[in-house]
């Protein structure tokens, strides 16, 4: 009998054990408290994996993660050496456009401004730029950031992108590789939608600022909805404060909780949320995993797997 073991922190495990045994009938669903034997799982279903929750697993076919970014997943020091799929799935990609399209809108209109203006009472009628006239860089033209850049032109915005490698995308000027500072010269607000790798940890930082386009008022706006580790915290404080940027909306910090000290949480210019930008549905997510185990059952190959490699 197949098997499926679940080894998820921080969500509803057992919403998600119910939802799986109704969706695959004749799979065993095991939870990672349960008695059960490791070398009869399968397939392993992750989310913040404890350091032990591989341990065993010497017939494991895939580890299936819930996460659509891997990277703390790559840094588990006992990961199997077993295929990785990670979660794509139009939801998931439908509510981070979400995200980014309501930032960008936002700061496209001037809100910081006019925030600061209603505090003070004053009345000041500066007209935002039309969408056309406000260029947003969107990094990343992956699952994420290509629905994003899509979704930004239909608004009528001017979309850049960049990638690793080079992307045709229909009415977005495409960026890749070392074009990184052409593609910067002409953004006003940076969408990023990169995975966190060794060379794209610490992108969002001062020289990257200072590279932006200064045409939006108040300066240039950064929106990260990727990962913590992409920002250096420092350079976003200084940078919001010296006027380098206007305005950041960040959805994922270097520490998360962001930590009570931080000086981000008293900033005016700074807008975040606590990483919840695109949650994974659980209807959604057991649709897609329950269908690649099906398949991969029936002799299919797996799809959507992780290029150890590159690290995404
Ligand atoms: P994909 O793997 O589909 O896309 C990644 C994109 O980044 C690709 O276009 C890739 O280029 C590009 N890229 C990678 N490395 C570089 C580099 N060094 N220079 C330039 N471009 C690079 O990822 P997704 O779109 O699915 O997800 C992106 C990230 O979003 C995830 O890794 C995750 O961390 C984050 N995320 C955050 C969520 C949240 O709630 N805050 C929710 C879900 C995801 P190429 O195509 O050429 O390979
Ligand atoms: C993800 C996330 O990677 O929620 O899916 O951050």
């Amino acid at each position: 009998m197949t098997t499926l073991l679940l080894h998820l922190a921080d969500v509803d495990e057992a919403g998600w054990a119910r939802r799986y045994a109704e969706a695959l009938p004749g799979v065993q669903v095991v939870r990672h408290g349960d008695a059960f034997d490791p070398a009869a799982v399968d397939y392993i279903f992750v989310w913040k994996p404890t350091a032990d929750a591989f341990d065993g697993l010497v017939n494991l076919k895939a580890v299936l993660s819930l996460g659509a970014g891997v990277d703390a997943l790559l840094q588990h020091l006992a990961l199997p050496d077993r295929p990785i799929v990670r979660f794509i799935d139009p939801d998931l990609t439908a509510r981070m456009s979400d995200y980014v399209v309501a930032q960008v809108t936002m700061h496209q209109r001037l809100y910081t401004r006019y925030r600061r203006d209603q505090a003070a009472r004053r009345w000041d009628q500066l007209y935002p730029p039309a969408a056309v006239e406000t260029n947003v860089g969107v990094m990343g033209l992956g699952e994420l950031g290509r629905d994003a850049a899509e979704k930004l032109r239909a608004l009528g915005f001017t979309v850049l992108g960049w990638s690793q490698s080079q992307k045709q995308i229909a009415g977005v000027r495409t960026f890749a590789g070392d074009a990184f500072d052409a593609f910067l010269s002409e953004t006003d607000i940076l969408v990023c939608l990169l995975p966190l790798t060794p060379e794209t940890t610490g992108i969002l930082n001062a020289d990257t600022f200072g590279k932006l386009r200064r045409r939006l008022e108040g300066g240039p706006v950064i929106v990260n909805a990727a990962r913590g580790g992409h920002q250096v915290e420092a350079d976003i404080v200084r940078a919001l404060g010296d006027g380098t940027l206007g305005a950041a909306s960040l959805d994922v910090f270097e520490t998360e909780p962001l930590p009570a000290a931080s000086p981000l949480w008293a900033l005016d210019n700074c807008y975040f949320t606590p990483h919840i930008a695109a949650i994974s549905s659980v209807e959604a997510g057991v649709r897609y995993f329950s269908a690649i185990i099906r398949a991969h059952e029936a002799g299919q190959p797996l799809v959507n797997v992780v290029d150890r490699t590159r690290g995404y």
